[in-house]
């Protein structure tokens, strides 16, 4: 994979798809920051990594929050000295209403994680990315607002998502001329703790009946993806494999979201 010397950021390194892809990235050589705002999962992620011989340091921060990120970075950059690697993960599902229910302050909250977390995540690492010399970036972002739209009550998280990929597909033209490449992923159904960050009001209100031919997800006749499928992509899109690959969405969903057009 070519990634010796290289050092990771993932974000929502705690549980689910940033849990796996922290561990996949370690396995490979790579000194990772597994970083969310849970102290006791990121610390529980670098144990595990460094249990097997790789390495790794929890940082806690909330990706909203552009002092505790900024923080998190530093301490990041004092523990490994550099930063090439930048996966943009953490998220929430948050709030799933109807539009004419969800309260201003549950669409902030939303947005705040996901597309505000985002940015601070890309706005705070990018200049350590052009220090060493390039880089590349993975947006976790979702099926949700990008192909799928059927997802009853999920106008918040649908508009964080579409924007994740608008944002991967700006950066990537900005910082071609400095060697660093921006990619997204947009998972389907995957098995994580998601669920416990969603919360539901009324959202049969705003349900549109969907009924599909075969299950939900073809491939896998409705079994969801797993958070290490998932990893095992975003390592081919960090790694020297995919070295002309910039500003792509990448779907992984079991062709899931071709069943509504
Ligand atoms: P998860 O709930 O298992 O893991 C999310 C991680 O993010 C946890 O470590 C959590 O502590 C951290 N986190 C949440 N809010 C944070 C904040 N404000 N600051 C710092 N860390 C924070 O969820 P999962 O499923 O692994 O989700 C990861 C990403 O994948 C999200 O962006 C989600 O939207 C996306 N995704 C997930 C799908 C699924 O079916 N599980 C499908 C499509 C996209």
């Amino acid at each position: 994979m070519k990634l010796a010397g290289r050092v990771a950021l993932v974000t929502g390194a705690g549980s689910g798809i940033g849990k796996a892809t922290a561990l996949l990235l370690a396995r490979q050589g790579v000194p990772v920051g597994a970083l969310s705002d849970t102290e006791a999962e990121v610390r529980a992620t670098a144990e595990t990594i460094r249990q097997a011989g790789g390495e790794a340091i929890p940082l806690v921060a909330d990706v909203g929050e552009s002092a505790s990120m900024r923080d998190a970075l530093s301490r990041l950059l004092r523990a490994f000295g550099r930063l090439d690697i930048v996966v943009a993960n953490a998220g929430i599902n948050g709030i799933r209403a109807p539009i004419d229910e969800i309260a201003p302050d549950e669409w902030d909250d939303t947005i705040k994680t996901n597309l505000r977390g985002t940015y601070l995540t890309l706005h705070l690492s990018i200049p350590h990315l052009k220090k060493a010399g390039g880089g590349a970036i993975v947006i976790v972002s979702s099926v949700d607002g990008t192909r799928l739209f059927s997802d009853s009550g999920s106008a918040a998280y649908s508009c964080t998502k579409a924007a994740q990929v608008a944002l991967a597909k700006v950066a990537a033209l900005e910082l071609a001329r400095h060697r660093i490449r921006v990619n997204a992923v947009c998972p389907g159904s995957i098995a994580t703790e998601i669920g416990d960050n969603t919360y539901e009001r009324h959202v049969d209100r705003a349900a549109v009946k969907v009924e599909y031919p075969d299950g939900e997800i073809p491939l896998t006749d409705g079994e969801p993806g797993t958070a290490d499928d998932v990893a095992e992509l975003i390592l081919f899109l960090v790694s020297e494999r995919s070295r002309h690959i910039t500003g792509t969405p990448v779907f992984i969903d079991g062709a899931q979201s071709l069943l509504v057009g």
